[in-house]
């Protein structure tokens, strides 16, 4: 049977009737909030999700995202001082280690990530160590787990490595295994693309590298093959789970694993993809929470578990 007898319109007729037959559902128990956290506030008027937190700050933010349902935040640490090892990413007095003490007497429910990498805390700008001109895989590993376990520490419910050394979360897994952080889980950022989506992120994260790119370790965004490989990797090192990331440009990417691996999926909404709709929402071109919904359910119906969004406060309220 075709068309006249079959018409897919039938069941479109009515808002509820395409509620019963919607295939992907947004919810805001997968969204991720990422936040910022600094010594000295920064708003940022135009994406003012990329703001910056005190510890006080975040403390009122992890309120409003419980209060709208949201239970789960990325933190990113912007230090006050920086040096070539990114010795501030371990710091026992750090602001994302003060933010994790902070939060986590206050708000035992909130699921407590935090992002791995020397980038913001590096006077250059890199995610690893520099050797002779060249990010350095092997001497960075030492200093991930340093920071890894200081999160555990101060009480991160999963460290989530963005870096793209090799080998970080074997290197990251045995370290808080033998530090006794059997509990915490490790969310990797396993194909993360080096990515023109990361601007205004940053901007907010003062995390530019001083030379060159990231080339020599985030990922080619011509590759989908490589990616398998890298969450392959990941998963024998002992991830948790994957994450994707950039996503909306990275949706076959997100499907691809998503029908390879069992292992949970995140995908990271990430900044350039907020931006790009403010921007045009600000310009008068669309309609920023529609173009937002539908952005976030396209993610989640390529096969992401978790979204890691911008918009994850907002859109609690929308959905
Ligand atoms: C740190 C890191 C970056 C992002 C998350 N962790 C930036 C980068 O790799 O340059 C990007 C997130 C975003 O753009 O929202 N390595």
């Amino acid at each position: 049977m075709s068309f006249p007898e079959i018409r897919l319109r039938r069941l479109r007729r009515s808002a509820a009737l395409r509620g019963l037959v919607r295939e992907t559902r947004l919810h805001v128990s997968d969204l991720v909030m990422p936040v910022f956290v600094a010594h000295e506030p920064l708003r940022n008027d135009r994406l003012p999700a990329l703001g910056r937190h005190t510890v006080g700050g975040v403390l009122e933010e992890a309120e409003a995202l419980l209060g709208v349902g949201v239970s789960a935040m990325l933190l990113f640490g912007v230090p006050d001082e920086k040096d070539a090892e990114g010795s501030g990413a371990w710091a026992d007095d750090g602001v994302v280690q003060a933010t994790l003490r902070a939060l986590r007497s206050r708000f035992p429910e909130l699921v407590l990530l935090t992002d791995v990498c020397l980038c913001s805390y590096t006077t250059h700008g890199h995610c690893g160590v520099i050797d002779d001109g060249e990010v350095a895989n092997d001497p960075t590993l030492e200093l991930l787990s340093r920071a890894a376990v200081s999160h555990a520490e101060a009480g991160a419910d999963a460290v989530c490595p963005s870096d793209m050394m090799d080998g970080r979360v074997r290197a990251i897994r045995k370290s808080l295994d033998d530090a006794g952080f059997d509990g915490t889980a490790i969310v990797a950022y396993s194909a993360k693309y080096a990515s023109a989506f990361y601007g205004p992120f940053r901007e907010a994260a003062d995390s530019t590298p001083e030379f060159g790119d990231r080339a020599t370790y985030q990922m080619d965004p011509a590759n989908v093959r490589e990616a398998l490989r890298e969450c392959e990797l990941d998963l024998a090192e002992g991830a948790d789970v994957l994450m994707v990331k950039p996503a909306l440009p990275y949706l076959d990417v997100i499907r691809a694993v998503r029908e390879r691996f069992d292992a949970p999926l995140a995908a990271y909404s990430v900044s350039g993809e907020y931006a790009m709709v403010k921007a045009a929402a600000a310009a008068g071109f669309l309609d920023e929470q529609r173009a937002a919904v539908e952005g976030l359910t396209a993610i989640r119906r390529a096969g992401a578990d978790i979204v890691i969004s911008y918009w994850a406060k907002e859109a609690a309220g929308w959905l």
